[in-house]
């Protein structure tokens, strides 16, 4: 009923090499993944990516402006990532929520640009080890995904993903148990039910934070787990791949 996803972040890693190289590899397998892969390289590469691409992969951006266009030295718009024909944009990380001062409010702004030209918004939410550990996990997560529930409508949920991203499980090692991002991820669908219990059912919701081969599949068998946004391992072919596939 509703997509299966694995994506692949490179953050500020790779090189026009690995597009080159790593592209292709995944192209090479897609008939055999039933998943949809997304891979999301520093926007530099989003052009040449796209390239190699073709029609098998999907690829998208980091990030993008929530502004339409004019003098905002450095950013890169939504309308930008609709001419090369990228169909995804992640919004929220929480390295750009924690490194660049993103608020809630900024976040809603982008994923309205995003929705507006087209694009799918991934929407990245998590909570930090403090309030994990003070018993703020839901009360956080729930608070950012209302934020922008609340500022857009039900019939646009079709060009929404939403990321769970335990801040204190990426780039760590360390991995949230299966059963504990389950718990999230079922909170954010209830919330989801709240506003409407069909569409709820309908919308992704992927799992990020050092997913690897080894752990992918114990998470991707969870109910409302639907995929995973994979920053290290996506560097890496083979263990990008043996995500994917793990993704049915
Ligand atoms: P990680 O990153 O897989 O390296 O933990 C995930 C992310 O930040 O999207």
């Amino acid at each position: 009923m509703r997509k299966k996803i694995v994506a692949g972040n490179w953050k500020m890693n790779g090189s026009l090499e690995l597009v080159n190289n790593l592209l292709p590899r995944l192209v090479e397998v897609s008939g055999e993944i039933q998943a949809e892969v997304l891979v999301c390289p520093p926007s530099l590469y989003l052009a040449q990516a796209k390239a190699q691409a073709g029609s098998q992969l999907a690829i998208g951006a980091q990030n993008c402006s929530e502004q339409v266009s004019g003098a905002f030295t450095g950013e890169i718009s939504v309308a930008m990532l609709a001419d090369l024909q990228l169909a995804h944009v992640l919004i929220g990380h929480s390295e750009r929520r924690a490194i660049y001062g993103e608020t809630d409010e900024l976040v809603v702004s982008k994923v309205q640009a995003a929705i507006g030209a087209g694009l799918t918004a991934v929407l990245c939410v998590g909570e930090t080890l403090a309030e994990r550990e003070s018993g703020d996990t839901l009360t956080v997560v729930l608070g950012q995904v209302n934020t922008v529930l609340s500022q857009i409508g039900t019939d646009q949920w079709s060009q929404l993903v939403i990321a769970y991203e335990p801040v204190w499980a990426i780039g760590t090692g360390k991995t949230a148990s299966s059963e504990q991002a389950q718990e999230v991820h079922k909170a954010i669908r209830q919330e989801l039910a709240r506003s409407d219990a069909d569409k709820a059912e309908t919308v992704s919701i992927l799992y990020g934070g050092s997913v690897k081969a080894a752990n992918a599949g114990e998470l991707f068998a969870q109910q409302d787990i639907d995929g995973a946004l994979v920053g290290g391992a996506s560097l890496d072919a083979d263990e990008f791949i043996s995500i994917c596939r793990q993704a049915g």
